[in-house]
């Protein structure tokens, strides 16, 4: 011993390490799995996701079995919000493959990733598989492609839990024999280790009878939804070592009447009772509830009812997570409710205290539930109700999370059927308007929306219709019956394609409503506009508009980021107006437009508080900047989105809003590059029905103003739509609108570009990033719109609803053309744009012949069997089809 002391030393650290772990390990709640995998099939070495987790490679490891015949490949495209890990590499397998997993004995998760693009220039709609795990069928003549399109998602996750007695995991892809050139493929396998929370041990009831469902080690379960009720969603990582992906419940509440969230303290401590592990839930689950509200009378009146879509023929296992959250409840009898599941009693008389003792402590019950065969697709009912006859002390109810798993059915299939809107195919009959029917294929005015670009068509086309159904059918009926609320398409099919950010079913992916529910518009306190705001600190500041400076702030202890808008004080004669101006902003709700959360008018202040937008203006990507270029795809998906968002304010709600001052500050981004319009705050009201326009002050931004407004001052939406030309310009050019350091005819984006437009040379004057980058149709498309949108009379300029058609087209045209592995004919430069053909187009003519022909498909038979796309260049735009759906002036 040279030097005892630091001998002494070294030992001591060491223990202080040791000590240390034990105590971490003691302390952590979360659950250590014994086998986590994560693969990242086709990637070119270990690579770290979103969430911070570290996937390995595929390639050359010993999980894939050599020999097979496979390849690796990268998606051809990305979509903005699919991230890169796992999704943007797969592997692609023309003929049976197994992966081999050696793990300990034991229940997994395993989780499936999917992002239907193009791979290996295969054409993605030919990926039609099956995957088997031992005598279980996971997936059957599965199609993630269509999938997606139907479900209108980017990108698809499965989630299964398995058993494994000894040995491996074998997972097989098998492509579907029926299908011509299928292939399979997978982006990423997740195998992760779980303890057994979901075996019933007797527990879990049949609905409505007192016989238990055995959930035994031979049960295989997917797990279907996932949601956080009355919370946020919840991130893998965030989960309990589970990696469980949780959504919020939001999609999925049926009607108007979708209760509160539970105001709790963000504080509190959950305590889990003793013989329930903490990784059942997340503390976040137990959390956050949602309860009916805070008046009795009407909470009596209704269920608080959520619906989820499912497949018939198969049994599914139902897991309610229960805690007691609520400030004021702390005793037995104070809020008893009775739940409903597919309208069959599930309980009488649940109370959360009577079940936990405490408050904050968490509780779950399982039910099961038979969905016979029949039709394929059934809506799975949840709904809560008071309990008025055992006299609690409030008529309400509470539910803080759902888990909803498939079982496997007796020959250990899992596979269902594609999900809607494939069954739905809605009427449009000129006499009665429209109607949900199952009219036969060969109705000459039914939609289709089966064939591969059909599905889009549809889902597009009745993403307008749900706009004019909702108006015409405010509330959905509750059907008791089986074919339900499926007879309509759910909401969230509009207004949410590129969309869905988060992962799968069981993940929020946005929905045709905005994630707030629209009788929560809340009130601030001026101290809590300053504490959000650090009392206005300028270091906050997002930016400063004509209504006042933007700050940057956090409520509800800093779990929420919001963007506040602090107004100069008003005259009391303004608190009126404001007061209406903000009933009219809440109730407007859309995915693409930002939404209020609330507002403070304490001591005539006017501040208004919206979610925050992670990715700022569009603008901000366009020029004068740091920021990566946008591709042209991503500036085209952002145009929709505000082109939906805009349509949704002129035709959405009661009365046509126009937003008067569409620019590309007002174009925000979320952190999925979900775009969303602000500023609508400005917006007056227009016409009611027989006023076509509404005089007002002239206001809006020079550059984007359109010019029959400034002659006549008189506002339509089609200014809006002027407006929207100019970006469309923008995103093409990347300059401004107006810039005056330009040669005189140059000063004004909107006459430039229409004269070089004219002379056939604006492809000189685009983006010099985009060069080479967009297809010749596509562009040629998006400048024929802009080039309308910017007609000097309002009449000549398309409806929002053509725009939002027209760059849907030209979406489409981009994809295909890059599917066609067409990028070097992609040649801009050169001003013929015109005669370039597309390379796909020879030698892959069906499938260029498939986008235009779904379009038209879709449309042609709602005017009579002509195709759109051949009126649209004979100059009858879609207007015509669509004014007669829209308006219902025409009817
Ligand atoms: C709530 O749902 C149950 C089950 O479907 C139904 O019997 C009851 O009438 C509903 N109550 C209200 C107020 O809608
Ligand atoms: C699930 O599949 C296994 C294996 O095929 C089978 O033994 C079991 O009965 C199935 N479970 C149900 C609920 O049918």
């Amino acid at each position: 011993m040279r030097n005892p002391n630091r001998y002494h030393l070294l030992v001591f650290s060491y223990c202080v390490l040791l000590f240390t772990t034990v105590i971490h390990l003691v302390l952590s709640a979360d659950y250590v799995p014994a086998d986590k995998i994560l693969l990242n099939c086709g990637a070119n070495g270990e690579l770290s996701d979103d969430d911070g987790r570290q996937w390995t490679s595929d390639v050359g490891s010993k999980f894939a079995l050599a020999g097979a015949d496979s390849i690796v490949s990268e998606a051809a495209t990305q979509k903005p919000s699919v991230p890169t890990v796992p999704y943007m590499t797969g592997r692609v397998f023309r003929s049976e493959f197994t992966y081999s997993f050696p793990v300990a004995s034991g229940r997994k998760f395993v989780r499936l990733y999917f992002y239907p693009a193009s791979y290996a220039s295969l054409n993605a709609s030919k990926g039609v598989f099956s995957v088997v795990f031992g005598p279980y069928t996971l997936l059957k003549n599965f199609s993630a492609y269509e999938t997606a399109n139907n479900l209108n998602f980017d990108f698809i996750t499965k989630e299964y839990s398995v058993n494994v007695d000894s040995g491996a995991l074998n997972i097989t892809f098998t492509p579907a024999s029926g299908t011509p050139d299928s292939y399979a493929f997978i982006n990423g396998i997740e195998i992760v280790s779980h303890p057994d929370i979901y075996s019933s041990n007797g527990n879990a009831l049949i609905v409505s009878t007192s016989t238990a469902f055995e959930i035994s080690n031979d049960t295989v379960l997917e797990n279907v939804y996932r949601l956080n009720v009355g919370g946020q969603a919840i991130s893998p990582s965030k989960d309990t070592g589970l990696f469980r992906q949780w959504g919020g419940d939001n999609p999925y509440i049926f009607g108007a009447s979708v209760g509160v969230p539970v105001a709790t303290d963000p504080n509190i401590t959950i305590s889990y009772p003793t013989g329930m592990p903490d990784y059942v839930a997340p503390v976040d689950v137990y959390k956050t509830a949602r309860s009916m509200g805070p008046t009795p009378e009407v909470n009596v009146g209704y269920n608080l009812s959520w619906y989820f879509d499912c497949d018939a023929g198969f049994s599914y296992l139902v897991r309610l997570h229960f805690c007691e959250v609520g400030p004021e409840i702390s005793k037995i009898n104070q809020r008893v409710f009775e739940i409903f599941i597919n309208n069959q009693t599930a309980e009488t008389e649940a109370d959360v205290i009577a079940w936990t003792n405490k408050k904050d402590v968490p509780y779950y019950k399982d039910y099961v539930v038979f969905f016979p065969s029949g039709p394929p697709h059934r809506d799975l009912w949840l709904k809560l109700h008071p309990n008025t006859a055992s006299k609690p002390q409030y008529y309400d109810a509470i539910l803080n999370g759902v888990e909803i798993f498939k079982i496997n059915a007796s020959d250990g299939n899992l596979a269902g059927s594609l999900p809607a809107p494939a069954p739905v195919q809605p009427i449009i009959d000129p006499n009665r308007g429209i109607s949900s029917g199952k009219s036969s294929k060969s109705n000459k005015i039914g939609i289709i929306g089966g064939g591969v670009g059909g599905g889009v068509a549809a889902v597009i086309l009745i993403g307008l219709l749900v706009c004019f159904v909702t108006r015409k059918n405010k509330k959905r009926k509750d059907p008791n019956s089986s074919d339900g609320p499926s007879g309509w398409l759910p909401l969230s099919l509009y207004g949410n394609s590129h969309s869905s950010g988060s992962t799968a079913k069981t993940a929020t992916t946005g929905s045709y409503a905005s994630t707030l529910p629209s009788n929560l518009c809340r009130h601030f306190s001026f101290a809590e506009i300053k504490s959000a705001t650090k009392n206005f600190d300028e270091s906050l500041i997002l930016g400063v508009g004509g209504f006042g400076k933007v700050y940057k702030g956090e409520i509800d202890g800093g779990t929420t980021k919001v963007a506040i808008k602090r107004g100069n004080p008003l005259s009391d004669q303004g608190v009126n107006e404001f007061q209406t101006e903000i009933e009219l902003l809440s109730k407007l709700r859309h995915r693409h437009l930002v939404s209020l959360i609330g507002y403070c008018e304490d001591n005539n202040e006017m501040i208004l508080v919206y979610d925050y937008m992670a990715n700022g203006t569009l603008r901000e990507h366009l020029y004068k900047t740091q920021n990566q270029p946008l591709t042209w795809k991503q500036r085209l998906e952002i145009c929709i989105g505000a082109a939906r968002g805009l349509h949704y304010l002129h035709t959405g709600a009661k009365h046509t809003i126009i937003h008067r001052d569409v620019k590309t500050t007002n174009i925000l981004l979320d952190e999925k590059w979900v775009a969303k319009v602000a500023d609508f705050g400005l917006s007056k009201t227009g016409p009611a029905l027989d006023h076509t326009h509404v005089s007002t002050v002239v206001k809006g931004s020079f550059g984007y103003l359109d010019p029959e407004y400034f002659r006549r001052q008189q506002l339509t939406d089609k200014s809006d739509v002027y407006s929207f030309g100019v970006v469309l310009f923008e995103i093409l050019c990347s300059r401004p609108a107006l810039n005056p350091t330009l040669p005189k005819e140059q000063v004004s984006l909107a006459e430039w570009a229409q004269h070089c437009h004219k002379k056939g040379i604006l492809d000189q004057i685009i983006d010099p990033n985009l060069k080479g980058k967009i297809s010749p149709e596509c562009f040629k498309k998006v400048a024929e719109t802009a080039v309308k949108c910017v007609a000097d009379q309002g009449i000549d300029r398309p409806s929002m609803g053509d725009v939002l058609w027209n760059l849907e087209f030209a979406l489409q045209l981009q994809e295909s053309a890059e599917d066609s592995g067409g990028k070097g004919a992609m040649v801009l430069d050169d001003g013929v744009y015109d005669e370039v053909p597309l390379k796909g187009k020879a030698s892959n003519g069906d499938y260029e012949g498939d986008v235009t022909d779904s379009r038209s498909t879709g449309m042609s038979m709602s005017i009579g069997g002509r195709s759109l796309a051949s009126e649209d260049s004979d100059g009858l735009t879609p207007s015509a089809v669509f004014s007669q759906i829209m308006n219902p002036k025409g009817r």
